[in-house]
């Protein structure tokens, strides 16, 4: 790529656009929906766009510095060719998205015609960098979700949930959902490249609820990566969860999964043969049992045929004592925590119990997932998961995910106020109530109430870390990640190398120390045996003043801002720096801030290698304005926002009716947003 002249594909791009805008006007109900008599066109709120605001910086204190001083001049001494022990090959869509069922309706958007620009947006900018993103929906709530026939929905929803027990279920409230659901997910795809994940009801399996599998295979098509055949079933037999009894163990679960496989052919329940062959397991929680102990009833060899990917899910820590724990929970405090998430050595532990696995799964050719993970269960720990924190945790957790051979991890995204189906009601508001709707956890979170009409969305710090590692791992399919082991390097500076065809592409270096004097700036030496090092390289910064620092973060300059002031997209002036080598030492010196991480690019190629990757931004900067200038209307911008909380007070939060009549309406959603994004990437494509 790059060689097609640039007014070449400027018309190209033009000429879509103009293709895309014929379409998409023909399909008016797509673009705009009123707030009740308000006008539909505000003015844009620019104000909000130039600069990140005054955050609140403190609401934690940083950990103090090590004592004595840790190595911070940092020779990487890489090898051009035979470098040991790299990754499996990954794909820059590694890092993705769970997003509980229940809030789908909030963070997809209402129905299929009526879906959320700042959600296509965000997963338009991992598009752009990773050529496609994974995106599950499901968690707890998809247990005891129930497919409903069409019209069983009303007022335009794709979700309802029952917390008053009207319809007489004698079981916690179940979600229901219509296929409009799925058709919503497809019109995303239609748009930007996301494929799903899904997961089969599996609390009742005599007999299971099939409804999903014909349903999804024929709405998603292709855009369906597979089903869930439960979600954590090492925690079914908790006495307080009741799903199952004490005895259930790996074996009962192999059972389950035999009478699903039985169940789905006598029901003819999978039309297309999809169903059985998208299978996904054990997604244990390592809670109960261990991958082996699944292993060791022969699941694998026995669902060889129907096993897609191997999957488990981990979260470091839980905070569900904050939200769940009623009156003597002991509530962590995210203070003591704080240092914990600061350490490279916390994934190494975490991920330690997975490495077998890893390598059994590999013998067996299935990809292994991260199901879902998050810095905390239960939402996350106010000032660590919404902090600069969280963005370089999951950074560097994603990493050694990818050196540890894992094929991809899903971050989740709740909402407040989600009811899971098990244990005690939740006692409400939540400790960070000061941010409606908000789990600090989120990548990213749409709108509270009514605010929605001049707030847009938040941009969660564990967002960046998927742009980042988007980037970091590009749309080649062909990347190789190793954690890269200096004598002496401490567990605050973790360094990774990057390669392509077995050849170092990209250096990552993390410093997760916080010092503003500039002490313990990070000096990595790079240095490449067998190769002659340019005379210089580039390199993206991902910034921010302190860990503690809530929102504003930057990545190469760029910020989608603090609280409610995205739309999804990245704002401010990329800036790339250009570090000059030593040709003579035959090394490079990256300084890495405390706290911060660089992206080094060693060469041009790393840039140019691929179509979607970032450098044909860098190398085509009129692109970058034609995507950023040329096709959006702020006055539509500033009405593509979230949903009115009030509008459905049974559907996504999950928070029970209140006393107020609700008659507010949505607010409004355009779709002809995005375009601009898919044109860049189409014209960049062609
Ligand atoms: C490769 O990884 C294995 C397992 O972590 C380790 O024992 C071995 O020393 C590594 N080999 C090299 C050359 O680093
Ligand atoms: C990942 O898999 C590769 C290829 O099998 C292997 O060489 C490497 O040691 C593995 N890495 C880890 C951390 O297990
Ligand atoms: C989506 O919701 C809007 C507003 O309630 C409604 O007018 C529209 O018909 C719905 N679309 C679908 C496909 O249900
Ligand atoms: C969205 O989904 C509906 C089905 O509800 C379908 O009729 C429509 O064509 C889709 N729109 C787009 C843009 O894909
Ligand atoms: C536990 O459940 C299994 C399967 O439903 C059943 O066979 C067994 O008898 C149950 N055990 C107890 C102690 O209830
Ligand atoms: C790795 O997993 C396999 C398959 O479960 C098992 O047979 C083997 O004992 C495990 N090895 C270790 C060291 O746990
Ligand atoms: C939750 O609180 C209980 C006491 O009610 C305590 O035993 C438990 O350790 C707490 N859990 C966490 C994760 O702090
Ligand atoms: C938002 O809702 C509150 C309470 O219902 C109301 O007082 C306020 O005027 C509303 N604001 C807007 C901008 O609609
Ligand atoms: C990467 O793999 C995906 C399928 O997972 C495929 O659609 C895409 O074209 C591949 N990209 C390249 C550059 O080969
Ligand atoms: C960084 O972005 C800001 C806006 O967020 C812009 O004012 C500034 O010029 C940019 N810096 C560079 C060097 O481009």
């Amino acid at each position: 790529m790059g060689s097609e002249p640039l007014p070449s594909r400027l018309l190209r791009s033009l000429f879509l656009f103009f293709l895309l805008s014929l379409i998409c006007g023909s399909q008016a109900e797509i673009t705009v929906y009123h707030d009740n008599n308000q006008a539909a066109f505000t003015t844009a709120p620019g104000a909000s766009y130039t600069g990140p605001h005054a955050y609140d910086p403190t609401s934690l204190t940083p950990p103090p510095l090590p004592t004595p001083t840790v190595l911070t001049t940092i020779p990487i001494n890489l090898q051009n060719a035979g470098t040991p022990n790299l990754s499996i090959k990954q794909k820059g869509s590694f890092f993705g998205f769970s997003i509980e069922m229940s809030v789908t309706n909030q963070v997809l958007g209402k129905n299929s015609s009526l879906i959320q620009v700042p959600f296509l947006n965000l997963m338009a900018n991992i598009v752009q960098r990773a050529g496609s993103v994974m995106v599950r929906v499901g968690g707890n709530t998809q247990e005891s979700a129930k497919l409903v026939d069409d019209g069983v929905i009303k007022n335009g929803r794709v979700l309802t949930k029952d917390l008053t027990g009207v319809t007489g279920r004698t079981q916690t409230p179940p979600l229901e959902f219509s296929r409009d659901l799925l058709y919503m997910m497809r019109n995303v795809s239609g748009l930007v490249n996301v494929h799903w994940f899904l997961g089969i009801p599996w609390f009742v399996t005599q007999p299971f609820d099939l409804k999903i599998i014909p349903a999804a295979t024929e709405i998603l098509g292709d855009y369906l990566l597979g089903f869930q055949a439960g979600n954590e079933p090492d925690m079914y037999s908790i006495p307080s969860h009741g799903h199952r009894n004490s005895s259930y163990g790996p074996y009962d679960y192999l059972g389950e999964f035999s009478d699903l496989l039985t169940q789905i052919d006598a029901t003819g329940s999978d039309p297309t043969g999809q169903g059985k062959s998208k299978l996904i397991g054990p997604n244990i929680a390592n809670f109960a049992w261990t991958p082996e102990m699944v292993w060791d009833t022969g699941f694998v060899d026995q669902f060889n045929d129907n096993l897609a990917y191997l999957a488990v899910e981990k979260y470091p820590r839980d905070n569900c004592n904050a939200t769940f724990g009623g009156p003597g929970a002991i509530v962590a405090d995210p203070q003591t925590l704080l240092p914990l998430y600061l350490t490279h050595d916390a994934h190494t532990q975490l991920l330690q119990p997975y490495l077998n696995s890893t390598m059994y799964a590999q013998t067996k050719n299935k990809p292994f997932l991260m199901f879902e993970t998050n810095t905390g269960s239960c939402g996350g720990f106010l000032g660590i998961s919404d902090s600069f924190t969280a963005t370089l945790w999951a950074l560097d957790y994603a990493l050694e995910m990818a050196h540890s051979n894992f094929s991809g991890a899903m971050f989740h995204l709740g909402g407040q106020n989600v009811f899971y189906n098990v244990g005690p009601t939740p006692s409400l508001p939540l400790p960070f109530s000061s941010l409606p709707l908000l789990f600090p956890a989120s990548p990213f979170t749409s709108p509270p109430t009514n605010q929605s009409s001049f707030h847009q969305w938040t941009v969660g710090a564990i967002y960046y870390s998927a742009l980042v590692m988007a980037e970091i791992i590009g749309p080649s399919n062909n990347t190789q990640v190793l954690n890269y082991g200096v004598a002496g390097l401490s567990s605050f500076t973790p360094i990774y190398g990057i390669y392509e065809n077995g050849t170092p592409v990209r250096v990552a270096i993390m410093n997760y120390l916080d010092d503003p004097t500039g002490a313990n700036d990070v000096h990595a030496i790079i240095s490449i045996a067998g190769a002659t090092m340019p005379s210089s390289v580039k390199v993206k910064y991902l910034a921010a003043k302190t860990v503690v620092q809530k929102g504003g973060y930057t990545w190469a300059n760029q910020t989608f801002g603090g609280n409610f002031e995205s739309d999804g997209r990245l704002m401010g002036t990329e800036e790339i720096q250009t570090v000059n080598c030593d040709t003579t030492a035959q090394t490079c010196t990256v300084d890495v801030p405390a706290p911060g991480f660089a992206l080094v690019f060693l060469n041009d190629d790393a840039f140019t290698e691929d179509k979607g990757a970032p450098s044909m931004t860098f190398a085509t900067t009129a692109y970058t304005k034609t995507h950023n200038t040329a096709t959006v209307d702020p006055s539509v911008l500033s009405t593509s926002n979230g949903f009115r909380k009030a509008d459905h007070p049974i559907g996504g939060t999950s928070k029970p009716p209140s006393a107020a009549p609700r008659t507010a309406q949505a607010p409004l959603i355009a779709v002809g947003v995005v375009i601009g994004t898919i044109v860049a990437m189409l014209g960049r494509a062609l």
